[in-house]
Formats: C-alpha cells, structure tokens, sequence
C-alpha cells in the first residue's frame, strides 16, 4: 500500500471541533491514538503557537509517516511511540500534569491493515497482529499455546461468535500436527472446518481475525486504563473524545461516560442516596456518526461512533 493513503481520517472534523472549544491561553492536547496524523493536522491547523499537542501511537510506521507529513508543525508536536492505556506514565516523563483535551480514534489505520503483518485475512503474513512491536503476544502464539477455554473466550467475548467450541477443538487438533505461523494457515483451517458460502466465510473471517487482533492488543483494557486515567489529567473545562468502531468499544465508553455524569449514587440503603459530584458533562447524548456522503466516501467510516464530555 502506498503511505499517500496511509489512513482517511474518520470523523474529524466533528472530533476537533468538539476538543477545541476553546481556543485562548496555553492548551495541551492528547491525540492519543496518531495514525496518519490526519487528527492532529486538523488540531495544529485551527490553534497557534499556544497549542502543544502530544502525539502518540503503538506503531512506530505510523510515528515515521506523520513525523514526516507534519513538519511544519514538528515545533508544536511531541511525538511518542506508546500505549495511550500508559498515558499517565507518558505525561509524567514529560512533566505535563494537566491536559485540555484528550482525543481517541480507536483500532487500526488502513495501513496497518493492509500492510503489516496479520491482520489482513486476504493476504499470507506473519500471524503477528501486534500493534506495538514491543508487547510480546503474538496471534500465533495465541493459537498455538492458549487453552481452549481461553480460546473459546476470546471468540465469543472479541469476536461474538455463537459455537466457539467447535472452532477451538478445530484449532487444537490442528496444532497437534502442524503450528500456527501464517494468516492462511488460519484461514485454510476455517474455509476445511466450515463450508460456507464466500460472503458469509468473509464475515466469519473478519470476525475471527477482529478477536484476536483485541487480545493480542488489550484494545479493551487499554481503553478502561485511558478512561479512568482521564479524570485526574484532563483540567476543568477540558474535553474527552472518543470514536470507536466496535460495539464493545462504544459500550465502555458510553458506560465510563454515564456513571462519571451521575449526580447521586444509591448508597446501601436504598431509601438513602449517597450525593457524590459529578465529574463529567456528556456532550453527546447520542453518538454523533458519519454523514451518507463521508460512508460513500470512505467505507470503513461506516461503524464509527463519535462521543464527547467536558471535565466539570
Ligand atoms: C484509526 S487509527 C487513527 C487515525 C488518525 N486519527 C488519523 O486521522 O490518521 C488508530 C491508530 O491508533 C493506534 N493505536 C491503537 N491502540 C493504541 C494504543 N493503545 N496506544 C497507542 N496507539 C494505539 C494504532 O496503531 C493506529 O495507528
């Protein structure tokens, strides 16, 4: 894949404009997730000298590709190869103890789908997945070494898929004879276990290859981590933004969301309620989603689900 279209960017626009409300004194913003740059292009494009930003991304192409794009910018720009789940460990090397805003744009850029190792079920790879070249799992090592239960697990959790049994017993008899190295070691396995029809082998494919792609990069966890994270580095006044493309996603942020707004909270008895104080403003009571003509435009738009709130 050429790195021109490294990523489109989703939902950008509408996530800028959300972080950048304000646009007077010192602002230190997060774009937790870099990718192609395209979000943290937007956020240096519409502030000045006053606006730091600071970038960062697991994969290491994704820091290279948009160090390069955005030189001129690169005085404003700190640009850390990292976890976001880590955030707060990022911000205390670099003496930062309050943020103005913090922007997610969560999973995988096109690149990283197309190009690297695994992920793509179209494509003989490495059956890597890992994001960050540091973390040690790799999806192999999780076919060949997982127990079924734990396999089973992460095919009905990740991947929802309803009879996870049969295709664990599948992958554990495989790897008596043969381990798992390739990505078509994996799908060969699926097209000889389940004869499907082409469309619905794709489905069950990209649902397969989605699991494990969550469990070797503990996208859930990470997101939980950054969440809660949140609340102690993001200043009064400060916004949180997140786009997810995954219902599981959007169901920890919408509930991280909904309980840090809540006013009261019932105590043990329930005819005492507890006062406790409201630590978030949700700013989208519905998920803001892509227009008809950016879906048209940019079909992995399609899922992505944008929800904003206001440290208060
Ligand atoms: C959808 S892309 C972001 C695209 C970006 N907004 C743009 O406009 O080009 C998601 C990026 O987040 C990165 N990423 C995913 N999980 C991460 C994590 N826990 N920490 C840091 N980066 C992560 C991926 O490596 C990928 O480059």
């Amino acid at each position: 894949m050429e790195k021109d279209n490294f990523h489109i960017p989703v939902l950008s626009h509408e996530a800028v404009s959300f972080l950048l409300y304000k646009r007077h004194g010192d602002l230190t913003i997060v774009d937790g997730t870099l990718g192609g740059g395209g979000y943290t292009n937007l956020i240096c494009e519409n502030t000045g000298g006053n606006c730091k930003v600071i970038s960062i991304d697991k994969d290491l192409e994704a820091i290279e590709h948009s160090g390069n794009k955005l030189k001129r910018f690169s005085n404003r720009i700190t640009y850390i190869n990292g976890n976001f789940g880590e955030i707060k460990e990022i911000l205390g090397q670099l003496k930062i103890k309050n943020i103005f805003g913090l922007v997610l744009d969560l999973g995988l850029s096109s690149y990283q789908l197309e190009s690297e190792e695994g992920f793509s079920f179209m494509k003989n790879t490495g059956l890597d997945m890992r994001a960050y070249k540091k973390d040690e799992l790799t999806a192999s090592e999780i076919l060949n070494t997982f127990s079924r239960k734990e396999l089973s697990e992460i095919f009905e959790s990740y991947g929802d898929i309803g009879n996870a049994r049969r295709l664990t017993e599948a992958i554990t008899e495989r790897r008596k004879i043969r381990k798992f190295k390739t990505t078509f070691d994996l799908t060969e396995l699926i097209k000889d276990e389940y004869k499907i029809s082409r469309k619905n082998e794709t489905d069950f494919l990209a649902k397969i290859f989605q699991a494990l792609r969550i469990r070797v990069n503990n996208e859930l966890e990470n997101l939980e981590k950054v969440l809660n994270d949140s609340l102690d580095l993001l200043e009064i006044g400060g916004r949180i933004v997140i786009v997810s493309y995954h219902s599981l996603e959007d169901r920890i942020v919408k509930n991280f969301f909904k309980e840090n707004s809540k006013n009261f909270k019932a105590g043990d008895n329930p005819f005492f309620e507890e006062r406790t104080v409201p630590k978030l403003k949700i700013l989208t009571k519905k998920p803001v989603t892509p227009s008809a003509e950016e879906i048209i435009q940019n079909s992995r738009s399609r899922s992505a689900k944008l929800r904003a709130a206001e440290r208060v």
